[in-house]
Formats: C-alpha cells, sequence, structure tokens
C-alpha cells in the first residue's frame, strides 16, 4: 500500500454529543481512511484496528487469528489463559470441546419452549409497569429483568433462588457499583453457580445446565461456561432492549411502521442489532505475520476489531448512518463472524422480536420522559455500549 498510514492514538474516543447511536468519530473517520489502521492499545501497547466491513469479516474467518486471553497483546504484562468453561477466550480444538455439546441445547424446540416463557416473563414486566404507572426507568423495570428471568430458565435456578441471584447479576453486570461491591457479587455469583452445578449434578432438572451435567465436564468447567452464558447473554440483551427502545424513540417514523406492521418486527430487530452494535470491539491476535490490506501484521500483535464501524461501512450497506428498519440487514456482524459467532443468537433474537412487539403493542402513547441529550449513555470504556438509565413515560389508561 503506498498511501501514508492512518493513526488511531485516542481510543476509547468518547461519541459525538447528540449522535449516541453512531460509533466515535475517530473510527468512523479511520474507516474512510482505508479498512485497517495503526493504533496503541490502551494499555500501550502497538496494534492495529480493523474498521471495515469485508477486513473484519475475513479476520474473524482466519485461523491465523487467535482469540487465547493469555495471547492478548495489549497490555505490558503476560494475561492468565481464561478459565476453565470460558470458551470465547480460547481456540479450537479446546474452544469446540465446551462449544459442541451446547449447540444442541441451544434447538428449535427448546427455543419455542423458550418462547412462551419469555412471552409470559415480558407480560409479568409490562404488567408491573402498567399497575406502578408512569414514569418509570425503562432498564430497571424492562430491560434487565427479560434476560435475567431467561438466563434463569437456561441454567435451571430455582424460582425461590431468582430475586437473589437477579441481585447479584444486576450488581455483578449492571456496571454501577463500586470495585469492591462488584467483587462481592462476583464472588456471590459464582459461589452460587458452583453450588447450583452441583445441585444439578444431585438432582437433573429439565434446564440445560442438568442436561451438560451428563457429559465429561467436570464441575469447575460447568461453572465457567455458565458464567460465560451470564456474562456473554445477558448485559448484551439487556442493553439491545434498552438502547433499542431508546433509538425507535429518536426515529418516530420508524417506530410508527413498525407499530403498524407486526410482520417488520424480526427485520426490525435485524436493522437494530446492525444499527446499534451494542457489543462493540473484540481482540484477535495474529500467530504468524499476516498481510492485511497491503499492511504486515506481526506475529504477535493484537489487532482491535470493530464491529460497529464495520456495521455502518457504506461498501456494504447503503446510508449506513440511517436507521431503516426495512432494510436487508442481514450479514451484519453484530454477533460476530467465523468460529465464535454468538452461541445465543437465536436466543437473543426471540428475546427482542417478543419484548419489542409487546412493549410497543402495550404501550401506544410510549416516549422519553426527559430530553434526549439527558439521557445518560455508558462510557466507552464499557464493554457493551448502552444507556444507563431510560425515563419513560404514556398515557395512562
Ligand atoms: C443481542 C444480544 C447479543 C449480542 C449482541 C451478542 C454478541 C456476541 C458477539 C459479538 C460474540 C462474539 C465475540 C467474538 O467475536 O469474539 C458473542 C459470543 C457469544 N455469545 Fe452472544 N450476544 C448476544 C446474546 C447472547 C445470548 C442471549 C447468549 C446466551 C445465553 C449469548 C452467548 C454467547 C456465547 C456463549 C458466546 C461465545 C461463543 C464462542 O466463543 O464460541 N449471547 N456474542
Amino acid at each position: 500500500m503506498n498511501e501514508s498510514l492512518h493513526i488511531v492514538d485516542e481510543l476509547p474516543a468518547e461519541r459525538a454529543a447528540g449522535c449516541p447511536f453512531d460509533p466515535p468519530a475517530e473510527l468512523l473517520d479511520a474507516r474512510e481512511h482505508g479498512p485497517i489502521s495503526g493504533y496503541t492499545h490502551p494499555g500501550g501497547r502497538p496494534g492495529w484496528v480493523v474498521t471495515g466491513y469485508e477486513m473484519v469479516r475475513s479476520v474473524l474467518a482466519d485461523p491465523r487469528f487467535s482469540s487465547r486471553k493469555d495471547l492478548m497483546n495489549v497490555v505490558d504484562f503476560q494475561l492468565p489463559p481464561a478459565p476453565p468453561g470460558e470458551f470465547l477466550l480460547m481456540d479450537d480444538p479446546e474452544h469446540s470441546r465446551y462449544r459442541k455439546p451446547l449447540v444442541g441445547k441451544f434447538t428449535v424446540r427448546r427455543m419455542r419452549m423458550l418462547t412462551e416463557r419469555i412471552e409470559q416473563i415480558t407480560a409479568g414486566c409490562l404488567d408491573a409497569m402498567e399497575e406502578a404507572g408512569p414514569p418509570t426507568d425503562l432498564v430497571t423495570a424492562f430491560a434487565k429483568p427479560i434476560p435475567t428471568m431467561v438466563i434463569c430458565e437456561i441454567l435451571g435456578v430455582p424460582y425461590g433462588d431468582r430475586a437473589s441471584f437477579q441481585e447479584q447479576i444486576d450488581a455483578f453486570m449492571g456496571g454501577e457499583v463500586s470495585d469492591e461491591e462488584l467483587i462481592a457479587a462476583y464472588t456471590a455469583t459464582q459461589e452460587y453457580l458452583a453450588e447450583l452445578v452441583a445441585a444439578k449434578r444431585a438432582e437433573p432438572t429439565d434446564d440445560v445446565l442438568s442436561e451438560l451435567t451428563d457429559s465429561d465436564l467436570t464441575d469447575e468447567e460447568l461453572k465457567g461456561i455458565s458464567l460465560l452464558l451470564l456474562a456473554a447473554g445477558f448485559d448484551t440483551t439487556a442493553n439491545m432492549l434498552s438502547l433499542g427502545t431508546f433509538a425507535l424513540l429518536q426515529n418516530p417514523r420508524q417506530l410508527a411502521a413498525l407499530r403498524d406492521d407486526p410482520a417488520l418486527t424480526d427485520g426490525a430487530v435485524e436493522e437494530l442489532l446492525r444499527y446499534l452494535s451494542v457489543a462493540k470491539t473484540f481482540h484477535r491476535t495474529a500467530l504468524e505475520d499476516v498481510e492485511l490490506g497491503g499492511r504486515t501484521v506481526k506475529a504477535g500483535t493484537t489487532v482491535l476489531l470493530s464491529y460497529n464501524t464495520a456495521n455502518r461501512d457504506p461498501d456494504r450497506f447503503t446510508d449506513p448512518h440511517t436507521l431503516d428498519l426495512r432494510r436487508q440487514a442481514a450479514g451484519h456482524l453484530a454477533f460476530s463472524h467465523g468460529i465464535h459467532q454468538c452461541l445465543g443468537q437465536q436466543l437473543a433474537r426471540v428475546e427482542m422480536r417478543v419484548a419489542f412487539r409487546a412493549l410497543l403493542d402495550r404501550f401506544p402513547t410510549l416516549r422519553l420522559a426527559v430530553p434526549a441529550a439527558d439521557v445518560g449513555l455508558r462510557p466507552e470504556t464499557a464493554d457493551i455500549f448502552g444507556v444507563k438509565r431510560l425515563p419513560v413515560t404514556w398515557d395512562a389508561k
């Protein structure tokens, strides 16, 4: 490549004022210069950032790039390997040893069974909102409880334990507590999951975790898998529900179209996934020297992949910064691509389809209760993008 190297040196940069749904300007600008830019990781290590759709996709499909935590070259010290069971940060064959037995658990039959439960769970949240009356914080009343209760179904958390388990998850994943409280909630969640695994082994019930006890996976591995399902499935879905509602409320014509046409729901969910890309960046490390767009990514160098910028690439999506619920958004990278492509994507889709539909049907006059500029956004340092609180109101009957 003859062009001079574009350098992105200020990440994580915050989003531009008034553009809460757009990736930071520095990343959009980088993509304008080409799909790959020079970059220094916040921990000080030199690397690259990939922002073009085709290049992100090809790195994700390339076995010369690793997801291993202990190979990640972003800080000045050696990171430990991923704990047993946490296969998001492992390569094959270790990764597929854990993933394979799980794939069959997220079957159409189980999704169908879960759909009914998700409908009930959603209706319960909406009943409570209606009963309490407006205004409310949609994050607390709707976006968080739905994925939390769904993960309880999957792990088979007994009903009696759900309230305290939900509190722990909220503290552990919600990102709104002090470091001490976070460590306490993480430890309590781990301890609870260890007990849960032991209970399922002793007395299996009808859930994914019980089924997994009938395999060669150890208790420690099952605990790691449970933690991964929790970490990967809860915060992502919760933020898609809250930020997605915010985006719809800010795009009244799109919102009206969706309200009027239930057949638009599936496509709307795909477009919201593309447009918002709440799981915004992930890392991969080169196992050997790799040529990317005329640049050499040296063995051992870590590349930041910007899924949200890739999903706004005009070479792939026409008019990418417009939320257009009728577009063909399929092929977006919001669930990644390659061997780590989201295991729970069908489940997440069901949750979002059911929840958005029910919310709009139940509250036809739903609107923000504060000016849009006052809706608190998560900082870019958060792994998953979203809103902290979403105050909404409606005309009570
Ligand atoms: C809208 C919601 C969700 C989004 C945006 C999302 C996004 C993602 C992304 C981008 C990855 C791949 C990361 C990479 O490339 O390294 C991933 C992996 C994963 N997700 Fe999701 N996810 C969502 C919901 C869920 C749910 C509901 C579950 C299950 C309960 C789940 C379980 C997983 C697991 C286990 C992995 C690791 C897969 C592997 O490494 O093979 N996710 N998710």
